[in-house]
């Protein structure tokens, strides 16, 4: 186990296009040191930190899995409508999309349940304060001493963050990549690579996970804003129903930007998402998401180029030629 351990297999990851692939398809920690070991190179949590403080790359790129540079620039073609006031967000359904086919075949594999979570303490952890959160906007006068309880433990050093994940006050769902020693992972992951590919295929670029999440039945993700990740992301969501029915409902929220309004997106199967982070402090992208269905959810989020939107238009225009 060694800081120099892991240089070496940072190293190798530029040499190596089947380890480059992988490492677009992970998103945690945990699945870098994981596939770290089973080539070759031991090394800890604290070793990629140690070599992160202290390695420049030539490449000039930063250490670590997900370790994208953001591939959205400023100035998007998505960014404005005809005329010229903003969208924040754009939904599709799969079957909308010519050529998601395949996309919406691969996203079955993945919508896994790891045997190591516990349901129990997931269950436990529930907090109905924290669910009903979602309900207070973030241009409130109250929301700033609800958010900050919630997230002292991430932002005080002092305080140690609760672990599994789920037991986190702000993140009361499963990240799936955060779970690499359950006998699905490895098919999981393979998956994940297939399903990389496939978008790189369609987008004509280069396509990274950004996030593996499994909301179960009351499942929550508090207000947030993303903001160390900025550009454009795409969201599949699926559920393990073709039909959410009456029964409680699953949204995504945001606030927009500009007029602070609340923006409410129901939910239902088989859904694409697409919305833009941004980092400018007056740009912010609040948003939470809810599941109070009795169904699960999952979300397989992505960082996709500016140039999403072209990619899906001329998708459905050709088909529309045919
Ligand atoms: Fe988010």
């Amino acid at each position: 186990m060694s800081k120099e351990a892991f240089i070496q297999f940072y190293q190798a990851i530029f040499k190596t296009e089947e380890l480059k692939e992988k490492i677009r398809a992970m998103t945690s920690t945990q699945e870098l040191i994981k596939l770290g070991s089973q080539y070759g190179y031991g090394f800890t949590r604290e070793d990629i930190a140690e070599a992160s403080n202290s390695y420049v790359p030539d490449s000039g790129q930063e250490v670590g899995a997900n370790n994208s540079q953001a591939v959205a620039s400023k100035n998007s073609e998505a960014d404005l409508s005809p005329n010229g006031s903003q969208f924040y967000h754009y939904e599709f359904e799969f079957s909308e999309i010519p050529g998601f086919e395949e996309i919406d075949r691969d996203l079955d594999s993945l919508k896994i349940k790891p045997s190591t979570v516990d349901l129990n303490l997931y269950e436990k952890s529930f907090r109905e304060d924290d669910f009903n959160f979602a309900s207070l906007s973030p241009a409130s006068p109250e929301f700033q001493q609800h958010y900050s309880d919630i997230m002292e433990p991430c932002f005080n050093p002092k305080i140690p963050l609760p672990e599994p994940e789920y037991t986190q006050r702000h993140f009361h769902l499963i990240n799936l990549d955060l779970h690499v020693e359950h006998p699905l992972y490895e098919d999981y992951l393979s998956d994940k690579v297939r399903l990389v590919k496939r978008l790189e295929n369609f987008f004509d670029a280069e396509i990274r996970f950004s996030g593996s999440l499994w909301y179960p039945p009351k499942a929550y993700r508090v207000w947030h804003t993303n903001e160390n990740q900025p550009g454009w992301r795409m969201y599949l969501i699926d559920f393990d129903t073709a039909e959410l029915g009456g029964e409680g409902e699953s949204f995504f929220r945001y606030m927009n930007p500009e007029t602070k309004e609340l923006v409410t997106l129901p939910e239902r199967p088989k859904l694409v998402r697409f919305f833009k982070i941004e980092q400018e402090p007056s740009k912010l992208f609040w948003h939470c998401i809810v599941n109070a269905t009795k169904f699960n959810r999952w979300s397989f989020g992505f960082e996709v180029p500016d140039t999403w939107m072209s990619r899906i238009f001329s998708s459905r225009k050709r088909t529309a030629e045919i």
